[in-house]
């Protein structure tokens, strides 16, 4: 049935598994695998790529010529969305929210890079408020005889969530060994129960793990089994919500958007041991999950591991203020050669 939900193509799949050696080593992994879904290519990369494969060819086949969306103010998701657009050659409206800037930068200056129309709600980002501003953008596009998409945030839905369900039968055809854990960052949700429901199917042994970014482990729970519900209805799979166990940790964030100092080591480790680039929103508190919890012993280093990287590039250059004490850069004026 999956290979017959209508889908567009806008990643490079499969992204490589390779492995971590020198961090693996470090924190005493057998094998620390990670799956390069930072490498789906598509306009900076990550894991929306796969969802829009999914939720774009719905936009498509009902004939919108605009799509709305909404986000924090360095939303991966509204990237990605504004350059599918383009792509398909709709257009894009995104209703962003969070502190005041000065600068339009990380994923704010690619979302306008990509053509975006940007309404931003200062200081205020909760995500009812977001949504209820992008309802009322839709009705007034709709009064300009506009016929209006809303994506909602994180474009977590039953059917772009179908896009990590593909995703763990490529990862199945990647691996010798189908014990594995997988651990990710959570936010809306889409990703962690694509996987559950794709490793349910294709990874039966393996146990998937999320890392919140902003939301408790109870919220993720309720969540999470509404789009498995929504995603097993598209593929008319009989799936029972007591057969699944959602297993997700929510003490690595403290609130959404900002970093933590043990995300900032994680980012900086990875870097230094592995030349890999993390985010501080999600990357970076994943991998930091990652580590506390095979320090605490919650996860086996024996079995083999896999660190779904999930993107989220241009936002780390939102945050140079946070690393640019790190600098080993000396000036050199006036140059005589
Ligand atoms: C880089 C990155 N990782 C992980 C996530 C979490 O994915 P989801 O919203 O599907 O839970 C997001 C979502 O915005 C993201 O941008």
């Amino acid at each position: 049935m999956l290979e017959k939900i209508p889908r567009i193509k806008l990643a490079n799949l499969p992204t490589p598994l390779d492995e971590l050696k020198r961090l693996g080593n470090k924190y005493g992994f057998k094998k620390l695998l990670i799956k390069r879904d930072d490498l789906t290519g598509f306009a900076g990369g990550g894991n929306k790529a796969r969802k829009l494969e999914y939720d774009f060819a719905d936009i498509i086949r009902g004939g919108y010529d605009v799509v709305l969306t909404a986000g924090g103010i360095q939303s991966n998701h509204a990237r990605m969305t504004a350059a599918a657009a383009c792509k398909l050659g709709l257009d894009v409206k995104l209703v962003l929210g969070g502190p005041d800037f000065k600068k339009y930068e990380g994923n704010l200056l690619l979302d306008i890079l990509f053509g975006a129309e940007i309404r931003y709600l200062v200081n205020d980002d909760a995500n009812d408020h977001l949504t209820f501003e992008m309802n009322k953008w839709a009705e007034e596009l709709k009064n300009e005889n506009r016929n209006p998409f809303i994506h909602p945030i994180g474009g977590s839905t039953g059917l772009g969530a179908l896009g990590y369900v593909k995703a763990m039968q490529e990862i199945s055809k990647q691996l010798d060994d189908s014990k594995v854990q997988i651990i990710m960052a959570v936010g809306s949700c889409g990703t962690f129960a694509g996987s559950i429901l794709g490793a349910k199917m294709f990874l039966p042994e393996a146990r998937i793990i999320g890392v919140s970014v902003s939301r408790t482990s109870e919220a993720i729970t309720q969540r999470t089994k509404e789009i498995i519900l929504e995603s097993s209805e598209i593929l008319k799979q009989k799936i029972s919500l007591d057969e699944i166990d959602i297993e997700c940790y929510d003490e690595y964030f403290v609130e959404y958007g900002l970093i933590t100092p043990e995300g900032k080591k994680a980012i900086l480790e990875c870097a230094n041991l592995e030349g890999i680039l993390l985010d501080p929103i999600y990357t970076g508190k994943a991998m930091a999950g990652i580590i506390d919890l095979v320090q605490k012993k919650t996860i086996d280093p024996d079995i083999t591991t896999i660190f779904l990287h999930t993107g989220g590039l241009p936002i780390l250059f939102s945050f140079e203020s946070e690393f640019n004490e790190l600098a080993k850069c000396k000036k050199f004026y006036d140059n005589v050669w």
